[in-house]
């Protein structure tokens, strides 16, 4: 009797320990297709393993636009998320506010100097001090091909040039059907229109156009083909476009009914949950006249000030399984991008990620490593929205001439 009554009082006492290191983590995101919802499903349960709560906290919106208007709106009325899916210049912004966690005392037992680019690791800081953790590279430079839909209408190999994109594209159209799969968000017209800036100025006007937003740049006869090569494709796009999500674009790639489709590797994360095969079933290419570019969009978290506890040692296990190489393998299998964390076997990823890999390694060499802008990497969030409503004018009104195009553009990059 006297053993059993010492077992119970041992058990309670090791459970209340336990409960005093649990806590509750509320993570928004805005993962909620198919092969994202996969991928945030495995940090809920590293989170569970560690007796974490995770509480979650999905604003369904491709690019984040809706997660981001929300967050505002819970911060400014004092309820922060323990976590909150935030990228770019937009982490200094927060970081500025005051209302972000110093996560330094994990960044430092975790070694991320040491195991994050410098680039990256830079973008993760605020005076110095770590205030969100990386969780990716994701690509969007790319193009996505159904197979099948190229071999049936005699198009041989991925087009790498805009020229010969247009011509495999013809090729689709005349058998019946739709060249390029759209979906007509902001968002996603920029995703398209930094692809062909890239492709036809290359990565320095790129940079120079895009990301440092210098009018001489901005107002160039590149830029006027830029627009061209742009108004074109929509020419190839079907009249259900406007609105749609980019996952039932990429879903149209997938059955068949569309051939190409430009969007970052999320959309691998897409075929993945299909049971879809790169090589066999689609192609994942640059998209034209980018291969020796990469824009890149590295997704991260950031951490609120929370006072209790309890809640502030779940923000440290998130941050640091994050980091470690279970989440970073399982989660960018399922999510299409490639691990962050350098030094990573990457054994079990499929050739789109290993082409990935080798690319961010070798443009960083060359500066073919730029930016993506369409997702909140280069350009402060005021003038980011700016320019994005420009391009989706231009791109929604073809009364809008190209030079009107330019212009208004031009003037939307000035945005302070
Ligand atoms: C994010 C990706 C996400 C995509 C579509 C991008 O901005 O970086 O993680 O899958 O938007 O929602």
């Amino acid at each position: 009797m006297l053993k059993l009554s010492k077992l119970a009082t041992a058990v309670a006492l090791v459970v209340a320990g336990s409960a005093a290191m649990a806590g509750e983590v509320e993570v928004l995101h805005w993962w909620t297709s198919g092969g994202e919802a996969k991928s945030v499903a495995e940090l809920k349960t590293i989170m569970q393993s560690k007796g974490h709560t995770w509480k979650d906290f999905a604003v369904a919106g491709g690019g984040g636009d809706n997660a981001m208007t929300v967050l505002k709106s819970r911060v400014v009325s004092g309820n922060p998320p323990a976590a909150a899916q935030i990228k770019g210049p937009a982490l200094q912004e927060w970081a500025a506010e005051g209302v972000l966690a110093n996560l330094d005392a994990t960044a430092k037992a975790e070694k991320w100097d040491e195991l994050l680019p410098k680039v990256v690791a830079d973008v993760m800081k605020y005076k110095g001090n770590y205030i969100a953790v990386p969780v990716n590279v994701h690509r969007v430079n790319w193009m996505w091909a159904n197979k099948a839909v190229l071999d049936k209408v005699g198009v041989k190999s991925a087009p790498k040039t805009w020229p010969e994109f247009f011509e495999a594209a013809d090729k689709v159209k005349k058998a019946g059907l739709i060249a390029v799969a759209h979906g007509g968000q902001n968002w996603q017209d920029f995703t398209t229109f930094e692809s062909v800036v890239l492709g036809v100025g290359g990565a320095k006007f790129y940079e120079d156009a895009l990301v440092k937003l210098d009018q001489k740049a901005l107002t160039s006869a590149t830029m006027t083909k830029s627009l061209e090569t742009f108004r074109k494709i929509k020419g190839y796009t079907d009249a259900a476009s406007p609105g749609r999500d980019w996952n039932l674009a990429t879903a149209m790639v997938i059955k068949g009914d569309a051939a190409f489709q430009f969007m970052g590797d999320w959309a691998k994360g897409e075929f993945a949950a299909a049971g879809k095969t790169p090589g066999k079933d689609y192609i994942c290419a640059a998209a034209p006249g980018t291969g020796n570019a990469y824009t890149f969009n590295v997704d991260s978290f950031a951490m609120f000030k929370l006072k209790d506890p309890n809640a502030q040692k779940a923000q440290a296990d998130l941050a640091a399984a994050i980091m470690g190489t279970q989440f970073q393998e399982v989660f960018n299998l399922n999510k299409g991008s490639i691990p962050v964390r350098l030094k990573m076997d990457m054994s079990k990823f499929d050739d789109c990620a290993k082409l990935s890999a080798k690319d961010f390694v070798e443009t960083a060499k060359t500066g073919g490593l730029v930016p993506s802008v369409a997702h909140g990497m280069a350009v402060k969030p005021a003038a980011e929205g700016a320019i994005k409503d420009a391009v989706s004018q231009f791109w929604n009104d073809d009364k809008i001439s190209v030079a009107d195009g330019v212009k208004n553009i031009a003037k939307a990059a000035a945005t302070k």
